[in-house]
């Protein structure tokens, strides 16, 4: 769910829409500073290059090393597994400092395809796989190994539109685990939680796929299975506006983030049936480009989510679609520097009055918080519990 935004539409309206001017005039204005994403996928210019990733041609390696955990900013991969995990109920600090090193060694070998030690499918463990491995801490955590959690990481409190159930929602700890094909993925996840078992069980798996690579292996902008480009206004790596909303800047968390996994079920048959108007006006942009509409109403989906009706907050968003003979939806994935002054707003404002909301349903919510990256010869989480 990563891209940039799109050519935004002239005022065609004339000054009579001044209050809507603001809105689609600042997407002019984000554009041309580059925190609204630019004109990059639509120009072939990759605004997503951050941790040496690239969905241009061959596969990649991602180098598992640096500031950040390279996952977070890395395009949305084609196929992604998410797994929480809760803690066994012995774990302590110092046991939980035995896991993140387990995983970083097999972080870094994975990485670079090579096995993790006991793995029994060594030929599994793919180069080139544009593999990202992004860890995160649950609350659960924090408090079995005695660590403040960073400024603003809170639950995300309850909204009138949820329908939360626990097979989805909570967990100790996290893995996003993304890559180009699904074989890599699922052998990596197994490596993973494998290798966690001493210390802690799967809670719940959710598997997602995402078409942010087009036929000649260029990035480009998404669609979910509203059918809607998705991913366009977020900001672009690279950027102070990027920066500024992603990372966490305090220590021992510097470099690190915060996730929301929202588990978002949507009901494609009654969505069918809306016109095309009904449906771009319920989100504010046009389904063919994804142009911002002149007017789009005040329960407008990208209207309700903007900067300017949320005192200025923004997240990245990293989503991707599932599909089963039960339900479809989105994996809603955010990350942001703070979740009460940043996700939890935006949250609040669509639960009140989101055009969407007829036709999606949160069924599973969890927070994390994500580590910083590491260096080689270091570990993950050796600033927080080191
Ligand atoms: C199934 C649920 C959802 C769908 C189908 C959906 C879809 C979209 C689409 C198509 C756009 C416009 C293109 C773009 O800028 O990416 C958008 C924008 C946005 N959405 Fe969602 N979204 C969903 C849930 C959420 C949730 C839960 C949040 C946050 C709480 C959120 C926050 C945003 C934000 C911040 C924008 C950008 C607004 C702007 O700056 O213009 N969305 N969404």
């Amino acid at each position: 769910m990563a891209g940039p935004d799109s050519t935004p539409t002239p005022d065609r309206q004339g000054l009579g829409r001044r209050r809507f001017l603001g809105y689609a005039g600042s997407a002019v204005a984000g554009a041309v500073a580059g925190t609204a994403g630019g004109a990059a996928w639509g120009t072939g210019r990759d605004g997503h290059r951050d941790g040496g990733a690239t969905r241009t041609g061959p596969g990649a390696e991602v180098s598992p090393y640096g500031v950040h955990q390279p996952g977070v900013a890395a395009p949305t991969p084609p196929v992604v597994e998410l797994v929480a995990l809760d803690l066994l109920p012995d774990v302590d600090r110092d046991a939980l400092g035995r896991l993140l090193r387990a995983w970083t060694g097999d972080v870094e070998a994975l990485a670079t395809g090579r096995a993790t030690p006991g793995d029994t499918e060594p030929w599994l463990a793919a180069a080139r796989a544009d593999l990202t491995i992004t860890v995160g801490l649950g609350p659960g955590t924090l408090t079995a190994a005695r660590v403040d959690p960073p400024r603003g990481f809170e639950p995300v409190p309850p909204m009138r539109h949820d329908r939360l159930e626990p097979r989805w929602s909570g967990g100790d700890l996290v893995l996003v685990v993304g890559g180009r094909e699904g074989t890599t993925v699922a052998h990596a996840v197994r490596q993973l939680v494998r290798d966690a078992r001493p210390f802690a069980r799967e809670r719940w798996r959710q598997a997602g796929f995402w078409n942010g690579v087009d036929p000649e292996g260029r990035p480009m902008t998404g669609r979910n299975l509203f059918g809607q480009i998705d991913g366009t206004a977020n900001p672009v790596p690279g950027t102070e506006a990027f920066d500024e909303t992603v990372w966490l800047r305090d220590p021992p968390w510097t470099g690190g983030s915060t996730l929301v996994v929202r588990r978002i079920a949507m009901d494609l048959d009654t969505w069918a049936e809306l016109t095309r108007d009904r449906q771009e006006r319920s989100l504010g942009r046009r389904l063919d480009d994804g142009a911002r509409l002149d007017d789009p109403g005040p329960h407008a989906h990208a209207r309700l989510a903007h900067p300017m009706e949320n005192a200025g907050a923004r997240i990245l968003r990293r989503g991707a679609s599932y599909a089963s003979a039960e339900e479809c939806g989105l994996l809603f994935c955010s990350f942001q520097a703070s979740l009460a002054g940043q996700f939890v707003p935006i949250q609040r404002s669509l639960d009140r009055a989101d055009a969407l909301n007829t036709w999606t349903t949160a069924t599973g919510s969890a927070v994390f918080v994500v580590l910083p990256g590491f260096e080689r010869g270091d570990w993950l989480g050796s600033t927080v519990l080191g």
